[in-house]
This record gives structure tokens, C-alpha cells and sequence, in this order.
């Protein structure tokens, strides 16, 4: 096999995944067993995280059910992961599409608290052991929400640009010390994630748009590759990219 075609692998390295359960995150989880990770899958349905454990191939993998915005869930993380190498934040959810003044505070704070508050609290749980070791990586998925305010509602284009801050601000502080923080950025993925248009002016700005310049919907497995490749050795000197996965979309 050319060296361009070896998957890079992670042999005894420990991930935690969250919102492992199903799409991005369940092929990400399989890709990074496949490979010879050790996984910590996370994910708030124990009967998505059941099926994922039946399906990773190798031995050390454990499963973690929880809602990833409550601090116990990431205790409980911490404590069966033991020492993390690699943290992908996948979980998120969508927003309804709602622009600011349709908006309400449950929707914010719940979309906010899932996309942009848990994976800082994890990157902040995961830090110091990675320090210690001089060693770490940290994937977070944001979206193309995360670039351009014409993809979703305030709440979740909020949340997506949040998390691309945090992406940065946690590669300038500790790239230095050995720990890399990156971002994959997806278009539209073939994947589980309830998204429907509850707002008139959103249909009406947004889906236009969508619709004639929307690339085919990615499988999550293409995603799983490219979040595999920016936690790799591979890409050492990969430190605070936002990493479009969209087909082209966001060169539109
Ligand atoms: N699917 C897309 O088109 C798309 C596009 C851009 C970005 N993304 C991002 O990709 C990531 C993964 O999304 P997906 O499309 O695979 O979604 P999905 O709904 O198929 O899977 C997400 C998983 O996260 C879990 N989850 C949600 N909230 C949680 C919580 N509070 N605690 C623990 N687990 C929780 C769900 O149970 C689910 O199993 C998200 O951050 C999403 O914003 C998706």
C-alpha cells in the first residue's frame, strides 16, 4: 500500500467522543477503534451507545451515557477515560433555524450550553492531564454555521462561531506545551440531527440559498476521516485550523 493510502493509527492512545451515538460520531468512534484507539464513547441514548459498543472492533473501549452538559457526565468521563490523548467535541444540536427575534431563552441557553459551554468544560478537563504530558490533541466539530450567518439560526451560528474562538484561543494558549486544538468545519452530512425550518424569514432567506448552493450531503464517514487525520501525529504542525469538510461550500 503507498504511504498516501496508510490511515494514520493511534495504537494505545485514549479518545473520548462525545455524541458518539450516532452520526459524525459514531463513524468517527468505529474509524479511531479501527485504527487502534481506545474509545470513549459518549452520548446521552445508552441504546445508541450499546449498538456502537457491540460495533467497535478491539478490545479497552468503554461506553459513557450521559448528558454532556451536566458536570457529573464529564466526572464520570474523566474517571473511566483515565489519561485522555485525544478529545474530539462532536455533540451538538440544532437550533429550528430561529433568528434573533424569534427567539426564546430556553432554545439559546440549551443550544449554547451543548455546542459552545460542554466542550469547553471537557477541554478544560482534559488540559491538565495533557499538559502533564506534554502531549494532546482536541478536534472540535463546528460547522459551516460556524463561518457565515446564512446556514442556521442565531443560536446555532452563535454557538458554531463560539466554539471556533474557543478552538483558537486553546491553540495559542498550549500549542506551545504540546497540546493542538483544531476544528472541522461540516457542510451538510448524512446524519441523525433534527433540523426543521420553524421560521418563516428563515425559510425564506436561508432556503433559497441552500438550495442553489448546497453540495450533495457528505457521509459521516468522510467527516470521521478528516477529524482522525487532524488528531493524527500527521498533522503535528496542524495547530488552531478551521478545517471546511463541505464539498467546497464555503468558497461559494
Ligand atoms: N449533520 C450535519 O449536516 C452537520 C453539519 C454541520 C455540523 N454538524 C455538527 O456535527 C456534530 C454531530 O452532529 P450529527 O449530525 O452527527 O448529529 P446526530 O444527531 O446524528 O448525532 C449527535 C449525537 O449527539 C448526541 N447528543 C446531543 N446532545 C447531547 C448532549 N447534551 N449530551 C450528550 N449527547 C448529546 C445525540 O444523542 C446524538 O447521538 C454536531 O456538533 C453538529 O452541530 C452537523
Amino acid at each position: 500500500m503507498p504511504n498516501s493510502q496508510i490511515p494514520p493509527r493511534f495504537d494505545a492512545k485514549c479518545v473520548v467522543i462525545t455524541g458518539a451515538g450516532a452520526g459524525i460520531g459514531r463513524a468517527t468512534a468505529l474509524r479511531f477503534a479501527r485504527a487502534g484507539a481506545r474509545v470513549i464513547a459518549t452520548d446521552m441514548k445508552q441504546d445508541r451507545l450499546n449498538t456502537v459498543q457491540a460495533e467497535l472492533p478491539g478490545t479497552g473501549h468503554a461506553i459513557v451515557a450521559g448528558d454532556i452538559t451536566l458536570s457529573d457526565t464529564i466526572e464520570r468521563i474523566m474517571q473511566v477515560a483515565g489519561a485522555v490523548d485525544i478529545l474530539i467535541n462532536n455533540a451538538g444540536i440544532m437550533d429550528a433555524f430561529l433568528p434573533a427575534a424569534e427567539l426564546d431563552d430556553a432554545m439559546w441557553d440549551k443550544v449554547m450550553t451543548v455546542n459552545l459551554t460542554a466542550p469547553m468544560r471537557l477541554t478544560r478537563a482534559v488540559l491538565p492531564g495533557m499538559l502533564a504530558r506534554g502531549n494532546g490533541a482536541i478536534v472540535n466539530v463546528t460547522s459551516e454555521a460556524g463561518l457565515r450567518g446564512s446556514i442556521a439560526g442565531a443560536a446555532y451560528t452563535t454557538s458554531k462561531h463560539g466554539l471556533i474562538g474557543l478552538t483558537r484561543s486553546t491553540a495559542f494558549m498550549y500549542g506551545p506545551s504540546g497540546v493542538r486544538c483544531n476544528a472541522v468545519a461540516p457542510g451538510a452530512v448524512e446524519t441523525s440531527i433534527e433540523a426543521p425550518f420553524n421560521s418563516a424569514l428563515a425559510a425564506a432567506r436561508i432556503g433559497p440559498i441552500m438550495q442553489a448552493t448546497m453540495p450533495s450531503a457528505a457521509k459521516p464517514d468522510q467527516l470521521a476521516a478528516s477529524i482522525c487525520w487532524l488528531a493524527s501525529d500527521e498533522t503535528s504542525n496542524i495547530n488552531g485550523v478551521i478545517l471546511p469538510c463541505d464539498g467546497g461550500w464555503s468558497v461559494v
